[in-house]
């Protein structure tokens, strides 16, 4: 089984490397954020919880994203493996991550850092929110609140795979094609 965090800030790839890495490799795409994206375009109860704080890019209840996870692990018996996408995104959702990996006889093989500086990932999230709809990614408030976020309750989890020695990081800049690489590079290497 291969199961990888694909880690970075808003705007720095993820969800891009992540799609051609499961196709690669035919592995399940976990992104939590589409996931709630998909609760609120269907109008659930979960969607309806989610939204508010999508809406000030604030996160959603870690019990609430937790359970997604758990639930979506649970929905692919047969996986090859999980790729991570935008969770775990606190500390107490990485230790969550590694205690259900554990109940479940899988692990992650590693944690994958997309490194790109803040000055391109507003760039980057502007652009996307012109043609992609996202609330979020269209309010410069929001986008720097967002990255406000990541460096206050995400970015420490890189010390939390560090110490597992499974942090990984790459330049998240240039080619979509080229950070491909680099990624496909690292992971034939596990
Ligand atoms: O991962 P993505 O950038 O698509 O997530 C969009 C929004 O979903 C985040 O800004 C946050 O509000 C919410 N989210 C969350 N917790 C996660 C993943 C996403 O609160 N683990
Ligand atoms: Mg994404």
């Amino acid at each position: 089984m291969l199961n990888i965090v694909l880690f970075g800030a808003p705007g720095a790839g993820k969800g891009t490397q992540a799609a051609i890495l499961a196709g690669e490799h035919d592995l399940v795409h976990l992104s939590t954020g589409d996931i709630l994206r998909k609760e609120i375009a269907s109008g659930t109860e979960l969607g309806k919880q989610a939204q508010g704080f999508i809406d000030k890019g604030e996160f959603v209840p870690d019990r609430v994203v937790i359970d997604i996870i758990r639930s979506q692990i649970e929905q692919h018996p047969d996986a090859k493996g999980f790729i991570f996408d935008g969770f775990p995104r606190t500390t107490a959702q990485a230790e969550t991550l590694d205690r259900l990996m554990t109940e479940k006889g899988m692990q992650i093989a590693s944690m994958v850092a997309l490194d790109v500086e803040t000055g391109e990932l507003v760039k980057r999230l502007l652009k996307r929110g012109a043609s992609s709809g996202r609330a979020d990614d269209r309010s410069l408030d929001v986008i720097r609140n967002r990255i406000d976020v990541y460096h206050r309750k995400t970015e420490p989890i890189i010390g939390y795979y560090h110490t597992q020695k499974k942090y990984h990081p790459i330049d998240g800049t240039g080619d979509i094609a080229d950070i491909s690489d680099r990624l496909r590079r690292h992971v034939k290497g596990l």
